[in-house]
């Protein structure tokens, strides 16, 4: 009987434990990656690349929410003011990869002509646009791993 106990506090012990360990300490959440050499490239490859659409500033098309006369949407702002922030990293890598999901958009596929460094380059660059709120509210999407 005892042991039955104890097994249950264990367990019990050890879900707290795992609940928690997917969450990084607030002082964790509060960095950015920011190396240097890698926010210049990023900012390379979106000047290069994207800046055409998305805007120098990463602002998107001023009607971005609004699809245009043929049922497309503009190019959205990547700045942190659209919803670029509720992908994990994961979910922006594939979409700059392959483009608009199931060619149902006018985003264009990367995938043969950017290195995969060069993807994550241009997403911690236009990240470091974001407000701090913003990024740790993408943090939090991060961590659950969608
Ligand atoms: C030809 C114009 C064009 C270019 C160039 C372009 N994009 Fe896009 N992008 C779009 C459009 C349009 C969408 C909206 C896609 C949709 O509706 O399917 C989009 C969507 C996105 C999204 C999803 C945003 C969200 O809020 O869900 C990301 C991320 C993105 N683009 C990143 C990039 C990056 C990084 C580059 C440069 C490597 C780039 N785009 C170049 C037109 C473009």
């Amino acid at each position: 009987m005892i042991s039955i106990l104890l097994l249950a506090l264990i367990l019990a012990g050890c879900q707290g434990e795992e609940g928690d360990a997917g969450r990084l300490p607030l002082s964790e959440s509060m960095k950015r990656n920011a190396d240097p050499a890698l926010l210049a490239q990023g900012e390379r490859v979106y000047r290069q690349h994207c800046a055409g659409c998305h805007a120098a500033d990463a602002s998107g098309a001023p009607n971005w929410r609004k699809r245009d006369t043929e049922g497309f949407f503009p190019p959205p702002p990547l700045n942190g003011s659209g919803h670029a922030w509720h992908h994990s990293t994961a979910v922006l890598t594939d979409l700059i990869r392959n483009g608009s999901p199931g060619g149902k958009g006018r985003m264009p596929a990367w995938e043969d002509k950017l290195s995969a460094q060069e993807i994550t380059a241009v997403i911690v660059w236009f990240q470091s646009l974001w407000s701090q709120q913003v990024y740790d509210a993408w943090l939090e999407i991060q961590q659950r791993g969608r």
